[in-house]
């Protein structure tokens, strides 16, 4: 991964949110403060001014209109959620209001209001993005709420989702590999496909490459429209890919190139309990735990280059591997998926990441990592239980590594690793669906049809000790 070029921005990671410019947002406030709190009685009694304050508030409540309503998971999903989205223009008073889900109407009385920040960043044309963020905190676990955001005027829709149990509880949740081209054309039918699926699921694990270029705002908005509501509906996980490091060509060198351009920060509010001595990496290098299972996303760019670059980026490779070391080992879950874009064993023929799969598969077979969440590849392939880079008896330790993708662009299928697969596919437009129920996790992947394509159980005994059980081959 080597990228040259740096995105113009004005954005930072949401730890530290950037403003607009203060003489834009002044400007902006003082139309604001002259629209959002006029008396609306004055405006009535004046025929002369009427039609222009009209015309003001038409034009504030149209600028404060949420779109891109987007949540991601939070570290403990029994409690939290987060979300963000975007107005066309800079809020005065960016917010959530969140409410457990009634049957009827009234629900909205018991509302709580969440401030929200801002996060703006330069589109390639010039253009100031209006992004916003929040967290919904203090939720009540194993709960059906109903959020939107907006600015006090001007709201999205209600929209509803579940938080998790603080314990173990059957779940579901959705895998896709790359997403990344004909996003809005193509990739709306995997997505759809898979909520059909699993419209219960918890969260969805995007495993990078969710746009071709990082830095393409027109993109995250087709990204946006072929996730539609159920963006706004099932929390999502994502892990950065090679192309969501991408900025402008013409732009400078960034500091850090192998971090995901500030867009995917803008549409991504995730959980900052990454490396605390890399904090580059946060929202990139994260963990959320969901009733008996920890998922973790490590940024595989980072790992990319067969040594560190320089000295931030040593900082950044090191960090990251003690942190994983750190959570995979004090993980008080059942079950452990890690998602990261390169996979450990490639699915594409000349491709391999020695130096990632020397680094982190040993921490996979010593913490007994049960599934790798992969893209990168552009076709499918699924291994039998491995350790040490050997097929291992079902009953031993090991772990499943998974290679999918969700969108049209596809490679093909010729890996160096063809006799660790136990199934295969190329040419097809994907998505996973994975049950968890107490000692058994259930895999399903299946293509855009709805056609299955591979499916396996693993099952856990008393003691933690994994068996796998092959139900279905490509
Ligand atoms: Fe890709």
């Amino acid at each position: 991964m080597k990228n040259t070029a740096s995105e113009t921005t004005s954005g930072t990671p949401h730890a530290a949110p950037a403003m607009p410019s203060r003489r834009g947002f002044l400007a902006s406030s003082a139309l604001l403060g002259a629209t959002l709190f006029s008396p609306l009685r004055a405006v009535a009694a004046s025929p002369a001014a009427a039609p222009v304050a009209t015309a003001a508030v038409d034009k504030a409540v149209k600028t404060g209109l949420p779109q891109r309503v987007t949540l991601t998971c939070s570290a403990d999903m029994a409690h939290a959620v987060s979300a963000t989205w975007r107005a066309a223009g800079p809020l005065q008073s960016p917010q959530g209001q969140i409410a457990p889900l009634t049957a009827g109407p009234g629900f909205d009385a018991a509302a709580q209001s969440f401030p929200a920040e801002p996060f703006t960043f330069e589109t390639e044309s010039g253009e100031t993005t209006y992004q916003y963020s929040l967290t919904f905190a203090n939720l009540t676990a194993d709960t059906q709420y109903c959020f939107r955001v907006g600015d006090g005027r001007s709201w999205s829709e209600w929209n509803t989702f579940q938080t998790a149990l603080d314990k173990p509880k059957p779940f579901s949740f959705l895998y896709f590999g790359d997403v990344q081209t004909d996003i809005r054309a193509q990739c709306s039918r995997a997505v759809r496909t898979a909520f059909r699926h699993a419209p219960d699921a918890r969260f969805m694990v995007c495993a990078g490459d969710l746009v071709n270029r990082g830095h393409d705002d027109n993109l995250w908005g087709e990204f946006s429209d072929a996730f539609s509501f159920i963006a706004a509906t099932v929390p999502c996980l994502p892990t950065p890919g090679n192309h969501d490091t991408k900025r402008p060509e013409k732009a400078p060198e960034p500091e850090a190139p192998y971090t995901a351009a500030p867009a995917y920060h803008a549409h991504f509010h995730l959980p900052a309990n990454g490396p605390k001595n890399a904090q580059i990496l946060n929202g990139e290098a994260y963990y959320a735990d969901c009733q008996g299972l920890r998922v973790i996303s490590i940024n595989s760019n980072v790992f990319d280059d067969d040594a560190p670059t320089n000295a931030a980026h040593k900082q950044a490779w090191d960090a990251q591997l003690a942190w994983l070391e750190e959570v995979l080992a004090n993980n008080p879950n059942r079950w452990t998926v890690v998602t990261h874009h390169h996979p450990i064993y490639s699915t594409s023929k000349g491709r391999d990441n020695a130096g990632l799969r020397s680094l982190v598969r040993p921490l996979y077979d010593k913490y007994k990592v049960d599934l790798v969440l992969q893209g990168h590849d552009h076709s499918y392939g699924r291994t039998h239980k491995l350790a040490g880079d050997q097929i291992v008896d079902p009953a031993a330790p090991g772990t499943i590594y998974i290679v999918s993708v969700c969108g049209p662009k596809m490679y093909p299928f010729k890996p160096k690793f063809e006799s660790l697969m136990a199934a295969t596919a190329s040419e097809k437009q994907l998505f996973q669906v994975i049950d968890v129920d107490g000692d058994t996790l259930s895999y399903k992947s299946r293509s855009i049809d709805g056609q299955l394509v591979d499916a396996f159980q693993l099952k856990k005994d008393a003691t933690g000790a994994s068996t796998y059980l092959p139900t279905g081959k490509a």
